[in-house]
């Protein structure tokens, strides 16, 4: 097996929760994962990318672990990830876990200790409990804002306070403590050792915080800089240098093994910096949230994806490319919208104002598939793009269940709106999702995307990204390598050839000429001899 498979790799996000439900209790599971592996296997991914199914209280959707060593019995056994992982590789799937190393859940062992034991104890320390400010130490330690909104500090009864950049279920670990890094490694090597392929680390860029006293306040900059020098590092907890020394270790436990296993970081980090985490000695991956908030234009993603080849380039690794995940507004919605429109706030209003084109996102999310998988480096696509799934934006309140709609005062609606429960077929209860009331409802009309309704339809989003995928996988025979060479044909049409492929997408008005050669695939089925505006096509020279 290449040691190096993932450069190049089709990675499908599997929220778990989501995607198919086995025994009716309205929640997906892991033999759910199993009885669609052959749809996967036809897709042609080379790889699963599962969100977290260890147990759990799912105050953050299984982002708050309280047993980083076991599955939650919502999602079935241990036996049961057994049994995917050897259905999965038997099909040539490898399978991705996620790990959350940034913090636990509040009903974790180790954080109830921590409670339990007084302050200044070795308990304490494996998390951030400080002091408070204040005559009484009624106030937070510092200005530090919860990424989903309130104060990033909560207090205990005995009169501290612990940090959480996320909820108050979620306390931060103090990865200066050596117990906290070697029940880490212990982690690794203990799925590892059961045979996964690597790991997605969750908030790779925030488990190292500036904690000299005084704590340093962000004055509202919460959010690790968009743009800052390779040389950075001044932001309190996102971002920090000292960072990379995790991963420095990491990488010696991942090398233990044959193949060595993937680490692909999700780091929130300018594009300056993102390469610095996937450096020989560190991760092997991190996803380019870059591309998937590029703005529908031409330039805007030539200039994103030739930012993205150098900042790898120059650390001899490969890029992703990502357009969806279960943080963020669909891409068939999002690029329905106005350009500008911040889809958050678009949520907040229920996905009214502006109102989203509908037909438009479509044909843009077809043309952009053709895009992103004729780009070298890895795919990551997430559950359901392949069929076509918009946002579901109007979910009542009560059905909510992402932390950021109560943080915010529902303010934020969250991210409900892209974990609706997966259509496999019109005709049966919850549109195949399972037997049972899905954990968020499912809107009317969703079984006219389910998988049965696009099955054998080759006009259909299921088979455009077929096609994509083995396509892919048969050019990638004939052209390996990492560069691609830029064609010009206009401001408005991004196109550029790699190897024996030429791709083109025309994001302007005018229609272009489609290049001579054969057409392999283009986004409106056919053989175009021009392209519209939203359209793309792959011709063989
Ligand atoms: C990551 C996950 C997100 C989660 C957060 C906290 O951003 O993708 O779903 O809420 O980390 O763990």
């Amino acid at each position: 097996m290449s040691s190096t498979w993932w450069r190049d790799a089709v990675i499908y996000q599997v929220y778990v929760r989501s995607f198919a439900d086995s025994n009716g209790d309205g929640t997906g599971d892991l033999p759910g994962v199993v009885s669609k592996l052959d749809y996967l296997e036809e897709l042609g991914v080379d790889a699963l990318w599962l969100t977290p199914f260890f147990p759990s209280p799912q105050a953050d959707g299984g982002y708050d672990v309280s047993d980083y060593r076991d599955v939650d019995p919502m999602y079935g056994s241990l036996d049961d990830f057994r049994t995917l992982l050897d259905e999965a590789h038997a099909r040539r799937i490898r399978i991705i876990v996620d790990i959350v190393p940034n913090h636990c859940s509040d009903a974790h062992p180790d954080f109830q200790a921590a409670l339990a034991a007084a302050p200044g104890s070795p308990e304490r320390d494996r998390f951030i409990f400080r002091d408070g400010l204040g005559e009484h130490g009624e106030l937070p330690p510092s200005d530090w804002q919860s990424k989903f909104g309130g104060p990033a500090w909560d207090r205990v009864p005995d009169g501290q306070w612990y940090m959480h950049i996320f909820s108050r279920e979620q306390p931060d670990f103090n990865w200066r403590n050596p117990a906290v890094r070697e029940d880490f490694d212990r982690t690794l090597r203990f799925w590892s050792d059961l045979g996964v392929d690597g790991f997605r680390i969750d908030v790779a860029h925030g488990l190292m915080k500036d904690l000299e006293a005084p704590l340093r306040n962000t004055c509202g900059a919460d959010n690790a800089p968009l743009l800052s020098p390779p040389e950075g590092d001044n932001h309190p907890f996102w971002d920090r240098d000292e960072v990379h020394e995790v991963y420095r270790e990491w990488r010696k436990v991942l090398d233990e093994y044959d193949p060595p296993r993937l680490a692909v970081a999700e780091a929130g980090v300018s594009l300056d910096r993102l390469p610095l985490y996937v450096r020989q000695d560190e991760l092997d991956q991190a996803f380019n949230f870059f591309y998937l908030r590029c703005p529908w234009q031409a330039d805007e993603f030539r200039r994103v994806i030739d930012s993205a080849l150098a900042g790898v380039a120059s650390v001899g690794a490969s890029t992703s490319w990502v357009l969806s995940n279960h943080d963020v507004v669909r891409h068939r919605t999002r690029y329905g919208l106005p350009n500008g429109t911040d889809p958050v706030k678009w949520l907040a209003g229920n996905g009214t104002e502006p109102p989203a084109d509908d037909a438009l996102g479509e044909k843009r999310a077809r043309a952009s598939v053709l895009l992103t998988l004729a780009l070298p480096g890895a795919a990551y696509l997430y559950q359901g793009e392949e069929l076509g799934l918009p946002e579901v934006p109007d979910l009542p309140a009560e059905a909510l269940r992402d932390p950021i709609y109560e943080r915010t005062g529902g303010r934020e609606k969250g991210r409900d709106g892209c974990r609706v429960p997966l259509p496999w077929n019109a005709d049966e209860p919850a549109f195949g999702f399972g037997a049972g009331t899905p954990w968020l409802p499912q809107p009317q009309g969703w079984g006219r995307y389910a998988a049965s309704e696009q099955e054998g339809d080759e006009g259909s989003f299921l088979a455009l990204y077929r096609r994509a995928v083995r396509a892919r996988r048969q050019l990638l025979a004939l052209a390996p390598g990492d560069g691609i060479e830029w064609i010009n044909a206009g401001c408005d049409v991004l196109a550029f050839r790699r190897g024996p492929l030429q791709c083109m997408l025309n994001f302007g008005p005018t229609p272009v000429p489609v290049p001579a050669g054969r057409v392999l695939l283009s986004s409106t089925g056919g053989e175009p001899q021009e392209l519209g505006a939203d359209e793309s096509v792959w011709v063989l020279a």
